[in-house]
C-alpha cells in the first residue's frame, strides 16, 4: 500500500504516546500518511502534531473545537480522507493498542477483497495483552450482548483497529451517523453488514497502553447500551411488521 492509504489517529491529551505510535508507524509502513485528529488536547498534543506535520510532508493535522467524541473524531477524519482521494481508510488508536507492526495484514485484507477489515481481538489467533480484567469483562459482555441484540456476525464489533475501503465508507453515509463515542465502532461495523459489505475480522494482539490514560467513561458505556439496544429493537419490530403484513396478504 502507499500514499493512496490514510491512517487516522484521533487523540486526546496523547503527547507522549503520538510520537511513540507515529515512529513506529513510518517504520513499519513508510509510504502512509497520517492524519491526527485532536479535539484541542489541554496538554498540547495539538501543537505537538502541528511540529511533527512540520517536519514530515506525510503528516497531516486536523484540529477540532473540543472532546467531541471517537466518533466525531473519525468522521471528520474519513471526510478530510474522502475529500483528499485517498482510497483506503484507516482506524488506530495513538496509544500503540494496535500495533503498526500489523497493519500490513489489514491491507492486504483489503487489497483482496475485504470492504472492512477489522483488527480483531476474538477470532482464533487474536488476544489481548495486560488489559485489566474489568476491561476484558466489558469488550466481551458488549460483544456477546451486541451480538445477541443485532444479530451480528462479527465478533470483535467494538475494535477500533480497522481498515475501510474508501467505497465502503461512501456507501455508509456518514451523516447519519449519531453515535458520538466509542459506540461509533458498533454502529460502522453493523451498517457495513447490513449494506451487504464483505467484512473480514483479522487476528490481531491488543496491547494495553503503558503511556498515558484511557478515555472511556461511563457515558461511552451508557450511550453503547442505549443505542445497541434501540437499533435491536427497531430491526426487530420492521421484522416482525413484515410477517405480520406477510401473514394478513
Ligand atoms: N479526538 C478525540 N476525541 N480522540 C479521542 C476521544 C475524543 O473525544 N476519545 C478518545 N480518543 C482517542 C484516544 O486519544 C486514543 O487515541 C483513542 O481514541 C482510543 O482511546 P483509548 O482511551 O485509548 O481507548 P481504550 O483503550 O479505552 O479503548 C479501546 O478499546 C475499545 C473497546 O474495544 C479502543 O480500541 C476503542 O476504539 C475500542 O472501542
Ligand atoms: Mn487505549
Amino acid at each position: 500500500m502507499d500514499s493512496r492509504t490514510l491512517i487516522v489517529i484521533p487523540t486526546y491529551n496523547e503527547r507522549e504516546a503520538l510520537p511513540v505510535v507515529v515512529q513506529r508507524l513510518r517504520a513499519a509502513q513508510p509510504d502512509v500518511h497520517v492524519l491526527v485528529v485532536d479535539d484541542n488536547s489541554p496538554d498540547g498534543t495539538g501543537e505537538l502534531a502541528d511540529r511533527m506535520a512540520a517536519e514530515d510532508a506525510n503528516i497531516r493535522v486536523l484540529h477540532r473545537e473540543g472532546k467531541g467524541g471517537l466518533g466525531g473524531a473519525y468522521i471528520a477524519g474519513f471526510k478530510w480522507g474522502i475529500a483528499h482521494g485517498y482510497e483506503v481508510l484507516v482506524e488506530m488508536d495513538a496509544d500503540c493498542s494496535h500495533q503498526p507492526e500489523e497493519l500490513g495484514r489489514l491491507l492486504t485484507a483489503v487489497e483482496d477483497g475485504a470492504d472492512l477489515a477489522i483488527g480483531s481481538r476474538y477470532v482464533p489467533g487474536g488476544k489481548t495483552v495486560n488489559w485489566p480484567w474489568h476491561r476484558q469483562f466489558l469488550s466481551r459482555g458488549g460483544n456477546t450482548y451486541t451480538r445477541a441484540v443485532l444479530g451480528t456476525r462479527i465478533h470483535d464489533i467494538t475494535a477500533g483497529y480497522r481498515a475501510f475501503r474508501r467505497s465502503a465508507i461512501e456507501r455508509i453515509d456518514l451523516d447519519s451517523i449519531e453515535s458520538v463515542g466509542y459506540c461509533f465502532q458498533v454502529d460502522m461495523g453493523w451498517r457495513a453488514e447490513l449494506a451487504g459489505l464483505k467484512v473480514v475480522e483479522v487476528p490481531i494482539t491488543f496491547v494495553e497502553r503503558e503511556i498515558g490514560d484511557s478515555k472511556m467513561d461511563r457515558s461511552i458505556i451508557v450511550e453503547s447500551m442505549s443505542r445497541i439496544t434501540r437499533w435491536g429493537l427497531t430491526a426487530r419490530a420492521k421484522t416482525l411488521s413484515r410477517k405480520l403484513a406477510a401473514l394478513g396478504r
